[in-house]
């Protein structure tokens, strides 16, 4: 395969270069159209083709001499067990509780919410609605009941499906009383809600309601896969936006099944029988599309691990994990290679495994710091490799792909865009800028394969958010620019959206709730650079005329209305009062300017600022509190 090549085929050509990725897959029904546009005039990939993306995933390869390797490895330190499930096993167990959903009524086109820890049988519940051609919406475990209130009513889903509880490092978190009052906020009510219950948490059960997994399994019987349109909805993955309410990015089954494997083969050199491991949850994209998802359609064997990278027990847990089970790639968030070199600054640890297996690491989520890289490749003398990418898109819109061999790595870029992603930097009036210019990272339309068709419920959400900013382009929301040899340079969201530890965050959603406080007129919240999680949210609150309330007490209330209405992965954990925000004579904050006096970098005083002295006050506030980085 040839980079250069396949992009400008892809670029050029895109309906013979995708039709013959959809080769490498197998369809029910063999599709006519490859590109084509829907009744709201979206791009839309093998309409016509109809396909399973559990037969896919699964299946497929028991059929294919598959049925007795690994298909899954469930490794989890912090409840001190391990499984791993043969295609043939994982198979059997899809197919039964597709079973249990199907006697609920669950039928295609229905959605159901699976709000789980990182236990494969929150990967059997996905890979059980897609055999039903069922929409599944898996929300974060580390979330509060408000979102997942919110989500549950959006997506309506006719069942839910939990665990008693998850696990972090220090402490269980009992799942059920977070779901019975997502519940009770909720609008919408599932008709049943299905439970696992874990050993070390197990949880009272609502009768008429609430269903045992493992009894329910006990007396189904095995669903068949229903064969879906390619354009049928597979997930619905909520994800930030700048406001409070989260996005539902729709993924299709066929464009994303073909995306999958191509990106198996192109960014990360992985085949049939190869073992990937990325080290996310299904709560986020990664997981989807890399825990689950794209090695399974490969007939890889997936790694799924519930632990951390560090503290379960030590730094060396990502090399243990991979020596035990011959990983040929990692991939994981640089959050996480930081927490493991703050523990372990000469990376000992990896020297008590035998890492022969392992050839590439792959990083995304947030920003690859230069000086994270090169501990990465110092330590471990391996190619590592840094893609961008969205949960909007499923996929890498650039990287350094092994699979058409790595070209040479500039620091900070993520080398070059994907086949199929016809990259571009645009000014403000849509212009393209010269090479070396920033601006905004658009990509022209029409998307390659797995990109999102539409926002879940609000199609005009995705029109106006993506693709009206600029004609014929649609819009990442982060800035950057290429460099004169082709390296695009990602420089960070051009929007309210942070990334915290690799967990994608709005500041306008934390602004919402942190203004909820009685004592608080106004606030703003900014990104302010962490040396461990990339970014941390930092409040800065205006407090109501006439109100007097100690700051201290402010702080930890603000502090806890986060925790309680996003959830404790938010991470906010610093609120200062301040006596004015800088504004435009229109009212308009300006974070920019917050967000450089935070960080101690250098800045202009805006031209639009209504009152320039407040500057300096903030300055002042921030510096006595030790919050400028
Ligand atoms: N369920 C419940 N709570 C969760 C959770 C989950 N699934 N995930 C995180 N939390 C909680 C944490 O316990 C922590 O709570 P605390 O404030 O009471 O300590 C809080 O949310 C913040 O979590 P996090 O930001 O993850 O910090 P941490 O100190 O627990 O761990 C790292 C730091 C670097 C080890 C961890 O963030 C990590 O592994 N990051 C990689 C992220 C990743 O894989 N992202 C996916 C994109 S590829
Ligand atoms: P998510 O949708 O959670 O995957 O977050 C997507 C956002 O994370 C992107 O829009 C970027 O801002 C950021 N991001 C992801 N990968 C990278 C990367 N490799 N380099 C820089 N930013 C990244």
């Amino acid at each position: 395969m040839m980079y250069e090549t396949d992009y400008r085929e892809a670029r050029d050509n895109p309906k013979a270069f995708w039709s013959a990725q959809a080769e490498k897959v197998h369809w029910f029904k063999k599709p006519t159209k490859v590109l084509s546009q829907d009744k709201n005039g979206i791009d839309r990939w093998f309409a016509d083709g109809e396909l399973n993306t559990s037969f896919l995933a699964l299946d497929y390869h028991v059929l294919n001499g598959r049925g007795d390797q690994a298909a899954l490895i469930y490794d989890s330190p912090v409840t001190g067990s391990k499984r791993s499930y043969t295609y043939r096993e994982l198979t059997e167990e899809v197919a039964l509780f597709a079973g249990v959903l199907a006697a609920r009524g669950v039928e295609k086109g229905d959605r159901v919410v699976i709000y789980m820890p990182m236990v494969p049988e929150a990967a059997i519940a996905m890979l059980a609605c897609a055999r039903l051609g069922a929409v599944h919406s898996v929300v974060f475990g580390g979330f509060a009941p408000n979102e997942l209130a919110v989500r549950i009513d959006d997506a309506t889903p006719k069942v839910l499906v939990t665990a008693s509880c998850g696990i972090e490092v220090d402490r269980i978190i009992p799942y059920k009383p977070i779901v019975n009052d997502a519940l009770a906020m909720a609008s919408h009510r599932p008709d049943s809600c299905v439970v696992l219950q874990r050993e070390q948490h197990p949880c009272d059960l609502i009768a008429g309601f609430d269903l045992d997994w493992k009894e329910a399994l006990a007396s189904a019987s095995p669903a068949d896969c229903v064969p879906v349109l390619s354009t049928d909805p597979l997930y619905v993955l909520y994800t930030s936006g700048t406001t409070g309410k989260p996005k539902g990015v729709v993924r299709d089954n066929g464009g994303h099944a073909v995306a999958m494997r191509y990106s198996m083969d192109s960014v990360y050199n992985i085949g049939p029988g190869d073992v990937f491991w990325a080290a996310s949850d299904v709560g986020w994209v990664v997981g989807h599309s890399y825990i689950v998802y794209a090695p399974l359609i490969t007939g890889c064997t997936t790694v799924f691990y519930e632990g951390k990278p560090v503290k379960t027990p030590d730094a060396g847990a990502f090399w243990r994990v991979c020596a035990e089970y011959k990983v040929k790639a990692l991939f994981a968030a640089p959050t996480a290679f930081r927490a493991v070199r703050k523990e372990d600054p000469e990376c000992a640890l990896a020297g008590q495994y035998d890492l022969s297996a392992l050839t590439t690491i792959f990083m995304a989520g947030e920003r690859l710091d230069p000086p994270t890289y090169d501990w990465v490749v110092g330590h471990l003398k391996r190619p590592v490799v840094d893609h961008w990418w969205q949960t909007e898109t499923g996929w890498a819109i650039a990287g350094n792909h092994v699979g058409y061999g790595l070209a040479e790595t500039k620091p900070g870029s993520v080398t070059r865009p994907s086949p199929g992603f016809n990259v571009h930097i645009l000014d403000g009036h849509g212009k393209p800028v010269p090479a070396g210019e920033q601006g905004s990272i658009a990509i022209r339309l029409p998307m390659p394969p797995g990109c999102l068709p539409t926002i879940w419920n609000n199609h005009d959400r995705f029109v106006d958010g993506y693709l009206s900013t600029f004609d014929g382009y649609y819009v990442s929301g982060d800035g950057g620019y290429i460099d004169k040899d082709g390296y695009l340079f990602v420089q960070g969201r051009t929007d309210d959206i942070i990334n915290v530890a690799g967990h994608r965050l709005s500041t306008g959603e934390m602004e919402e709730v942190v203004a909820g406080h009685d004592a608080i007129a106004e606030c703003a919240v900014i990104g302010q650079a962490s040396d461990l999680k990339g970014e941390e949210p930092l409040g800065l609150l205006l407090l109501k005329d006439g109100v007097t309330i100690d700051e201290a007490t402010l702080e930890s209330e603000v502090i806890q209305r986060v925790r309680d209405n996003i959830g404790a992965v938010a991470s906010f954990r610093h609120a200062v009062v301040v006596q004015r925000l800088p504004k435009t004579r229109s009212g308009k904050i300006l974070r920019k300017v917050l967000r450089n006096i935070a960080n101690s970098e250098e800045y202009q005083t805006p031209s639009t600022i209504d009152d320039p002295a407040c500057l300096v006050e903030i300055e002042e506030v921030l510096s006595k509190k030790g919050l400028r980085k």
